[in-house]
């Protein structure tokens, strides 16, 4: 099968049919995607805090987001893979726009790049288009400013905000993007957008109405153990069944009960005696 396209994903809109996306960093997570049918993977720069172990996305480069992004396309082979434009990696010049974008699909494989604002970035995604890429935006909450707009707080309150966001959403289609994130920000602004724009809406912490949803892979497992966002929910305890399970096998190891009889060889007594040993064949060792 071939991976779905951006067409593909806009034909979902037309056709009323929810889009689900999620994100995912590394090969075992893209196959994981894969297997429950997910047709877009976000390569995000919520890598920064899922993976990386950094408060927040700034210090998140293209050389993280280009590996993490080839580790995904290995692991999928039907879903549209989306890489994130790391903070400063196209702000500055529509120059550095290009190169980033061309690092992320020339050395990734994303076949589409995402990058957050409205306003400011409308060239740089015209230019973008124009040189062939296809480009997400984002809207709301992005992250990239967190200091800029001094935290994470719904985006969008005040009739004004809401206004400029709308109008933002439109130069974002009419610069050729073929669709848009809406995060964190009230749950009709973000069907009046919807229903003004012809390129689906993806919503998180955007209510119901968005053409499609996405979501953070660590949120909706339970992987993380301290943190989960209000808008995310945990559909696996994941992260608590991976602490209890490595807690066995400590146990184990410090009660001399692994390995077991089934994970080991012996030599036959008639190999020992004709000199020979039994290799075993070992995986994923280091
Ligand atoms: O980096 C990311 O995970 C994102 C989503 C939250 C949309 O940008």
């Amino acid at each position: 099968m071939a991976r779905t396209t951006i067409r593909g994903i806009q034909t979902m809109k037309k056709a009323g049919s929810p889009i689900p996306m999620v994100t995912a960093y590394d090969y075992t997570a893209a196959r994981l995607v894969e297997a429950a049918g997910i047709p877009m993977i976000l390569v995000g720069d919520s890598i920064g805090q899922t993976t990386l172990g950094y408060e927040n996305t700034i210090p998140v480069t293209v050389d993280d987001i280009v590996r993490a992004t080839a580790a995904v396309v290995r692991g999928s082979q039907n879903a549209l893979i989306i890489a994130d434009m790391p903070f400063m990696s196209y702000q500055a010049s529509v120059e550095d726009a290009m190169h980033s974008a061309g690092r992320l699909v020339k050395e990734g494989g994303a076949q589409a790049v995402k990058l957050e604002g409205g306003a400011p970035v409308i060239e740089t995604i015209k230019r973008l288009t124009d040189a062939g890429f296809a480009v997400m935006g984002h809207l709301g909450l992005t992250p990239q400013s967190v200091n800029g707009m001094g935290g994470y707080g719904v985006q969008g309150r005040s009739k004004s905000d809401a206004q400029r966001m709308s109008d933002d959403a439109l130069a974002i289609q009419g610069a050729g993007a073929f669709s848009v994130v809406l995060e964190l920000i009230p749950a009709d602004l973000a069907q009046t957008i919807t229903g003004r724009l012809e390129i689906p809406t993806i919503g998180i912490g955007a209510g119901l109405e968005c053409d499609g949803q996405v979501q953070v892979f660590h949120d909706i497992l339970g992987l993380s153990l301290d943190f989960t966002p209000r808008h995310a929910k945990k559909y696996a305890q994941v992260g608590q069944a991976i602490a209890d399970a490595l807690g066995q096998y400590a146990d184990d190891v410090k009660n001399r009960r692994f390995p077991t009889e089934a994970q080991m060889v012996r030599v036959r007594k008639a190999d020992k005696d004709a000199g020979k040993t039994t290799e075993m064949r070992v995986s994923g060792g280091g």
